[in-house]
């Protein structure tokens, strides 16, 4: 090795030590002939020193090295002297005094600043990924993602499951994205599919005996980025047999609980995860996957507002909707600017509007007077009814409530997206709390109005509830599934259902998914001919990886926990992937570009001419 001990090791302990150190220089501070150097490798940083009266040589390389700089010295710890120590670092107690240096390797002015938490263009940390990976948080970032991923592998591996690679080169069977493809050479004009996730392989391994499979698998969607997607991602992927949902669930529970343990033991988590089904959520939160570190919560106002002669409410009932609201405690500090932002969000999310009442003074709503109530609609309402919409949503005197009428799809959406602005506005959610929960009982079918049929909201090897299956048939849109998601803190962090083992439930499923038998035999024959040979009863779930480490890491975007992420165009700056293929290569495996994509390639060629 080219070092004794690793930067960020040293102690006062170790004082008196000759030590050999090896990394990049962080920071250079050049004092009236005493030169300081930071040395930083993965373990962390290290106050060297030069004294160029006592050693000439070492202090004349220091002297040279610039930032980013590799760079070998050996010499002496010492103790910092009394005054001059450096709490905020683990090696500020000691500083190593350079007998001798050398440098390694030299280094260009890095595009942008390594050595502190500057803001950096997206484009710019990818393209030099490798410079933004040295940065203090990203590494940390990716101790943390190893740690977590030992740990779920330590943990499946105690409760006795098993290991097991699937392929990667599939066949194409649509499971709600797009697809990745990959050409044949072989057989001109077909193709694999890259997967989704492995959930026929897991699938086909219960089938084959394996009854308690993991993996940490990496998965492809070619599908719209966001925040918290990426084109490929890694899953815990987890499938076992002869379980029902709550296995699953308490499983993924301890899991979750290990985790936190370990790795945010000051943080808090509910000692058991809460669980509601999917009618309760959207009904209390307006969403399947609410922040539950703030209250909040919907209530319905229909039966209050009934009576009323405000034509926005009635004709929302009459046209079979309801009336929903919240309170926002101490709201009625919000100004008419805030209170114009609300209705904006509100109508971009597609509603026509919301209204909102204030309440002047403190304590309980009783006796309120028309000159305590602030609102669009306050006309419409006497101060007794205002207090008791506001009563209803638990609201009291200094408070805002927040209305919208609808359709529950549009109401929802809407005070979903309020829930969450009003929370982030005044900083309701404790970014030290993991408040986990799973959400159950999901629909199994919903209508794309694209489509014009019936598609799986989880998939569709999903086990329907058994009382439902006659609604197979009848009413799609009232089968509840085995399906259930586990949630935390705003965020989908993995789903899983129980799954369908017969031939015959599965066929019934196809055909409400409107596939005909001969298209299911042709895209699920091996699944249907592998359940008439004796498939156990099984069940599984797959928490995102990505997403898991950002939770724990603090991180709003999974791109800050993957080493070497893609663009929100599924772009590497880096590379440069993707990108166009010789002729030749296209030739091998059959394909010949289409008019539009030879245009597109020509102007990009063109545009690259016209910048060199
Ligand atoms: P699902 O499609 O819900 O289920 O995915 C499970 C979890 O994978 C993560 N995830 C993603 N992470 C980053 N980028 C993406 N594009 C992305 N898409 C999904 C999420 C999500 O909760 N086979 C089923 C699981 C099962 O039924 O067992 C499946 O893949 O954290």
């Amino acid at each position: 090795m080219l070092k004794s001990h690793g930067c960020g090791e040293l102690r006062a302990e170790h004082a008196g030590e000759q030590v050999t150190l090896a990394g990049w220089v962080h920071r250079r501070r050049d004092h009236g002939g005493l030169i300081f150097l930071d040395l930083r490798d993965s373990t962390g940083l290290v106050q060297v020193v030069f004294h160029p009266e006592q050693e000439p040589a070492a202090s004349a390389v220091a002297a040279e090295v610039r930032n980013e700089y590799v760079l070998g010295i050996h010499g002496e710890v010492t103790a910092r002297r009394a005054g001059t120590e450096n709490p905020e670092l683990s090696t500020g107690a000691i500083e190593v005094l350079a007998a001798s240096a050398e440098i390694l390797n030299a280094a260009e002015t890095p595009p942008f600043p390594v050595n502190q938490e500057t803001n950096v263009d997206e484009v710019t940390r990818l393209r030099y990924r490798y410079l933004d990976l040295r940065r203090e948080r990203m590494a940390g970032n990716l101790r943390l993602r190893h740690r977590v991923v030992k740990l779920m592998r330590d943990f499946m591996d105690e409760r006795g499951f098993i290991e097991v690679e699937t392929p990667v080169l599939n066949l194409a069977t649509p499971e709600g994205a797009r697809d990745y493809l990959v050409p044949s050479r072989v057989h001109p004009g077909s193709f694999y599919a890259l997967p989704q996730s492995p959930q026929q392989w897991k699938q086909l391994l219960m089938v084959g005996g394996v009854d308690k499979y993991f993996q940490i698998a990496r998965c492809y969607r070619d599908e719209d980025l966001r925040a918290d997607r990426q084109p490929e991602f890694t899953q815990l992927d987890v499938e076992m047999a002869f379980v029902e949902e709550e296995d699953i669930l308490d499983l993924t529970e301890d899991l979750y609980h290990r985790l936190a343990e370990e790795v945010r033991p000051e943080w808090t988590i509910p000692a058991r995860f809460p669980r509601f089904t999917f009618a309760e959520v959207m009904e209390r939160y307006g969403s399947d996957k609410p922040d539950l570190r703030y209250g909040l919560e919907l209530h319905d106002l229909t039966g209050l507002v009934r009576t009323a002669e405000f034509r926005v409410f009635t004709q929302a009932i009459e046209a079979g909707g309801r009336v929903r609201g919240f309170a926002v405690p101490s709201g009625a500090d919000v100004g008419r600017r805030g209170l114009d932002e609300y209705v904006e969000l509100a109508r971009a999310a597609g509603a026509s509007g919301i209204v909102w009442f204030q309440f002047a003074g403190e304590g309980p709503l009783d006796g309120l007077t028309a000159d305590e109530v602030k609102s669009p609609a306050a006309r419409f309402f006497t101060p007794e009814q205002a207090a008791a919409l506001g009563q209803a949503c638990g609201a009291r005197r200094g408070d805002l409530l927040l209305i919208a009428a609808g359709p529950d799809a549009l109401s929802s959406k809407v005070l979903d997206l309020l829930r969450r602005t009003v929370a982030e506005q005044r900083g309701l959610a404790d970014p030290a709390a993991l408040s986990f929960l799973f959400v159950t009982q999901f629909p199994a079918f919903e209508w794309d109005a694209d489509e014009e049929k019936w598609s799986a909201v989880h998939h569709l090897f999903t086990s329907p509830f058994t009382d439902d299956i006659p609604l197979l048939e009848r009413d799609p849109g009232s089968v509840r599934s085995h399906a259930y998601d586990i949630v935390c803190n705003g965020q989908e962090i993995g789903s899983g259902s129980i799954r369908i083992h017969s031939r015959e439930v599965q066929l019934a499923v196809l055909r409400t998914l409107g596939l005909t038998l001969d298209e299911a035999k042709l895209k699920f024959g091996h699944m249907l001919e592998a359940f008439s040979y004796g498939a156990p009863p099984h069940g599984g779930i797959a928490p995102g990886i990505d997403r898991t480490v950002a939770l724990f890491a603090g991180e709003r975007d999974i791109r800050e926990v993957i080493a070497f992420p893609k663009t929100k165009s599924a772009g590497d700056p880096m590379t440069g992937a993707p990108a166009p293929v010789s002729e030749r290569q296209l030739r091998d495996v059959h394909i010949r570009l289409a008019p539009d994509a030879e245009e597109a390639l020509a102007e990009q060629r063109a545009g690259a001419a016209s910048t060199e």
